[in-house]
């Protein structure tokens, strides 16, 4: 399969289930939205979708595959849960094609850092069969990014990217130099999350309740200084302020992966990352956050996730 140059990504972690959409995001967007929006994201030229199985409670894949995915490109993962067992990682990948309808998968990623060496060896196999186009690895800090590269290289295989939780207010990643290492490699970094659930939209825009606003709203009194920079930015360009985290991202030379389920919501990802910001604004939007010390779910949040390694 040939090379992917991401510039954006469409996340579908919200997609399809009622109870997700309402509880945690405030409303659910019916499934005709979610076309529309596919089709602004063709018009757009964006067409990598991010899926995983438990997304969207289970529906994201089989909605995705109902759609159509003869012209997209899509980047899906095996998540372990438990330690590794015997071909789950291929029987999982069928479960995937089957929702998808589909013989092949552009980009899989191993979901967590879970028994490394198993897990990948199962995704060589199906990489050497023609069936997976990259491999990628995700909430993986930089000593396990070196060990799986490392499995890579030993086959021939180049290590496409890594996925981890990134934005204007969790740089860590930049901070411990994973970034950096990615840089140096050629590997992509895609960041999950760029608007934080919606923390990084505009605060003068008023939603619906829902349990993560309710949630939010304590960290985002925090926010005002941010926010203000934000504003000011935005203004600057002509954009909104949810376009200014996606933009600080993408001049950052990370790869936005962005939970879009409207049209509206698509063409300002399209258009976000082509914004050039000047340094300045960049310097006075990390100083802002820095200062704003609001406390989001943790850069490696998922490490709960990861079972504790077996006694050799
Ligand atoms: N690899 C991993 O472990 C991992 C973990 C988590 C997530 N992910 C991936 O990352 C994706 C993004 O994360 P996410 O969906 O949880 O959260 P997110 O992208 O940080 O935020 C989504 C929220 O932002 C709002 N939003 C999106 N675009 C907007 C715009 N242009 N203007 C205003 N508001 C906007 C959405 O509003 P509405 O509610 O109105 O739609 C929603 O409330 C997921 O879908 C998934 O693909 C990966």
């Amino acid at each position: 399969m040939k090379g992917i140059e991401a510039k954006a990504v469409i996340g579908t972690n919200s997609w399809g289930s009622k109870a997700y959409g309402k509880v945690l995001r405030g409303s659910y967007v019916e499934d005709s939205i979610i076309i529309e929006a596919m089709r602004e994201a063709e018009n757009k030229g964006l067409m990598i979708y991010d899926l995983a199985r438990d997304y969207g409670l289970g529906k994201a894949q089989k909605m995705i595959g109902e759609f159509g995915t003869e012209n997209i490109i899509l980047s899906a993962k095996f998540t372990p849960m438990k330690h590794y067992k015997k071909n789950c990682v291929r029987r999982s990948f069928e479960k995937d094609l089957a929702d998808f309808k589909r013989e092949s998968i552009e980009i899989y990623w191993l979901h967590l850092p879970t028994d490394i060496e198993e897990h990948l060896a199962e995704m060589i196999e199906l990489y050497k069969e023609g069936r997976i186009g990259h491999i990628g690895v995700s909430n993986f800090d930089l000593d396990e990014c070196r060990l799986a590269k490392e499995i890579l290289d030993k086959e021939g295989i180049p290590l496409y990217g890594v996925q981890n939780h990134y934005s204007l207010i969790s740089r860590e990643w930049e901070k411990n130099g994973l970034l950096d290492w990615c840089r140096e490699n050629g590997i992509s970094f895609w960041a999950w999350a760029v608007l934080e659930e919606g923390m990084l939209t505009d605060p003068r825009v008023k939603t619906k309740f829902s349990l993560m606003k309710f949630f939010m709203d304590r960290q985002k009194r925090k926010m005002r200084e941010l926010y203000k920079v934000m504003i000011a930015v935005a203004n600057r360009h002509d954009i909104t302020v949810p376009q200014v985290a996606e933009a600080y991202c993408a001049n950052k030379g990370v790869v936005p992966v962005c939970g879009c389920r409207k049209p509206k919501q698509v063409s300002e990802l399209a258009e976000a990352v082509q914004i050039k910001l000047t340094e300045e604004e960049i310097r006075r939007l990390e100083q802002a956050a820095d200062s704003s010390n609001a406390k989001v779910m943790g850069h490696d949040m998922f490490r709960i996730l990861v079972p504790k390694k077996r006694r050799k």
